[in-house]
């Protein structure tokens, strides 16, 4: 039975039942509405929307598909106005376009998709007595696309291994890719992780060096033809043309939504990989750490420590400083081990301790020019840092999503979405951070740093949460009765409230026959695990992007309709415009209103 007091503040709210509704569901007494949706209008001159007669041109200056993560920055003391930052991860053109005909795309098909990828920045205001941002034109209104010029910053910037033969110098990298998650620094930019970039490059299996092949395999990289076949239409995008152009994505980007014309840059210090994104915590001494996963099934998590410190303030110059803080620093590898060596059988059950628990280390792999593992130049490192990662022996996890450290306590929360292929034969066997065979429903990692010190190089762990159905003998939720929770899956971003409780998102919550969606949990006390069910997306979508304000709660709804067999001929979702119109991925708010202005949204 659970602990008599009442809900943790913050989680006031009356749970929502799961449910497979083609709509956003929120709790009883909460109102909700859309802010922006695909295709609407960001820049001044977008003509509105028209799904049956999309261009390039116009998909430049609208709202781009796919939106993952979002970032809410006020620009005003009350909140009513702010700078909605979100990324645009990725096209499914089979939804964009009526009949589309995937062996032959359109080169205008092909130009509306990279117009639909990057980020958008764009200003939204509300009224004091409702949560409905509404879109504005302003001058800092952005949209950044797969064609945005980007500077490459870091100890690998200018490396033979990021040279090309439209850009000899390696510093000039056109565009972003497949941006899923990311955050907000303490000096007010973003950060955007480039994460599964390896689809959009074709012929691996064309490259005539073996090394070179082996190095586009290890990151995902092979076959002959894409699935979007842009690299019928520009040459970069075709590994036996410009092999090298594979290297200049995979990385962390930072994008200044202040400053409109300031270059975005491409942070090399941080590592190649599916970055899911990156997060910052500021050391006592006033150096950051910036940690990031890397989201495919047996990689790794990974630590940054800078060299130099943030400079306090919001000016101009203390920001230019501050966005060079990525580019000097030490980068590691995540090794996790158990404490209950020998009990992991696969099977969920909690060892003889009560726990999933242990220690771990950051194992370092690069400093500036200085590379620590055996047989590889530090440029090698940045490039190619899953190899590095792999010879320096870090834990393979179970697909490292967001990770964010807690603003009051340090401590870091991290989600492991999921790893069928877990302890299946061929694959890593379970351990005590990854203790399920086949994962089909991940866990919820919480880190502490060796004595709290945001600097420190060893650190203990346990599993917040092992996610499924609570009925399910082999989930764990912090210790609070199963009885009281919700159910949850694959776990995807985490995001902090100003109470300090920890509140998921989730991405293909079908594996338990639901909807995705967006819960809360709190960390401290006696509701410590008792996780609750805030709001659900429609069939098919998935919840991402979550800022979770005082007043209100905006939430990305990504791909809604994305099922099996559905397409813009056939569409499974009908979200956000109803009647026959085709789904639209879409930025939603959540509020309560309340005697004066908004209520507490818990
Ligand atoms: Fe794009 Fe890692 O989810
Ligand atoms: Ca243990
Ligand atoms: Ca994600
Ligand atoms: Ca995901």
């Amino acid at each position: 039975t659970a602990p008599p007091d009442g809900p943790a503040p913050g989680t006031n709210f009356q749970r929502v039942e799961p449910n497979t509704l083609d709509a956003v569901v929120v709790p009883k007494g909460y109102e909700q509405a859309v802010v922006i949706r695909w295709g609407d209008p960001v820049l001044p001159g977008a003509p509105d929307f028209d799904f049956d007669n999309q261009t390039a041109a116009a998909q430049e200056r609208q709202f781009g598909f796919n939106n993952d993560f979002a970032a809410l920055l006020p620009i005003d003391h009350l909140g009513l106005a702010a700078l909605l930052v979100t990324n645009h991860e990725y096209t499914t053109e089979e939804f964009m376009f009526r009949g589309y005909d995937e062996a032959n795309p359109t080169e205008e098909q092909v130009r509306i998709a990279w117009a639909a990828h990057g980020l958008s920045v764009l200003l939204v205001t509300r009224n004091w007595n409702s949560g409905a941002y509404r879109p504005r034109t302003s001058g800092f209104n952005r949209r950044i696309t797969a064609r945005t010029p980007f500077v490459v910053a870091g100890p690998a910037a200018g490396s033979d291994l990021l040279k090309t033969p439209d850009d000899p110098t390696g510093t000039r990298v056109l565009g972003t890719l497949n941006n899923c998650a990311g955050g907000v620094t303490p000096w007010g930019t973003i950060l955007s992780g480039e994460e599964n970039f390896n689809q959009y490059f074709a012929n691996a299996d064309q490259v005539a060096d073996p090394e070179v092949r082996a190095r586009l395999a290890r990151y995902g990289m092979s076959g002959t033809e894409t699935g979007r076949k842009w690299e019928r239409f520009d040459s970069r995008f075709d590994l036996t043309e410009q092999p090298n152009e594979a290297n200049r994505f995979g990385w962390i980007i930072e994008v200044d939504p202040r400053d409109p014309r300031s270059s975005p840059i491409k942070h090399t210090a941080l590592g190649r990989f599916k970055h899911e994104g990156a997060t910052i915590r500021v050391a006592d001494d006033g150096r950051v750490v910036a940690y990031s996963g890397d989201d495919e099934a047996f990689e790794y998590v990974y630590k940054f420590i800078s060299s130099r410190k943030m400079k306090k303030g919001a000016s101009r110059s203390a920001r230019r400083h501050n966005m060079t803080l990525l580019d000097e620093g030490t980068l590691y590898v995540g090794r996790f081990t158990g404490d209950s060596p020998g009990e992991i059988d696969g099977s969920g059950t909690l060892p003889a301790d009560g726990e999933f628990d242990g220690t771990g280390e950051w194992l370092p792999l690069a400093s500036g020019d200085r590379s620590f593992v055996p047989g590889m130049t530090a440029e090698e490192v940045y490039v190619f840092t899953r190899e590095a990662a792999d010879r320096v022996g870090g834990t393979k996890m179970d697909r490292p999503e967001d990770i964010q450290p807690h603003p009051r306590t340090g401590r870091v929360y991290f989600a492991l979405t999921k790893n069928s292929a877990r302890g299946k034969e061929g694959f890593p066997a379970a351990d005590e951070a990854n203790p399920r065979t086949g994962n089909k429903h991940g866990q919820v990692v919480e880190l502490e740093e060796e004595r709290g010190n945001a600097l420190a190089t060893t650190f203990h762990w346990r599993l917040l949460l092992v996610c499924g159905d609570p009925n399910s003998p082999d989930t764990y939720f912090a210790g609070f009765p199963k009885d009281q929770v919700s159910p949850i899956s694959s776990p995807d971003n985490v995001a902090f409230d100003h109470h300090g409780n920890l509140w998921v998102s989730t991405d293909s919550a079908g594996a338990l026959g639901i909807n995705d969606g967006l819960y809360a949990v709190p960390l401290e006390g006696s509701r410590r695990g008792d996780l609750k069910l805030f709001l659900t997306v429609p069939r098919g979508g998935e919840t991402c992007g979550p800022v979770i304000g005082d007043k209100v709660v905006t939430v990305c709804v990504q791909h809604p309709g994305e099922v099996d067999g559905a397409s813009a001929d056939n569409p499974a979702s009908n979200w956000p415009d109803g009647g026959d119109n085709r789904p639209r991925p879409s930025v939603v708010a959540v509020w309560k209103p309340g005697r004066h202005g908004l209520a507490s949204i818990g």
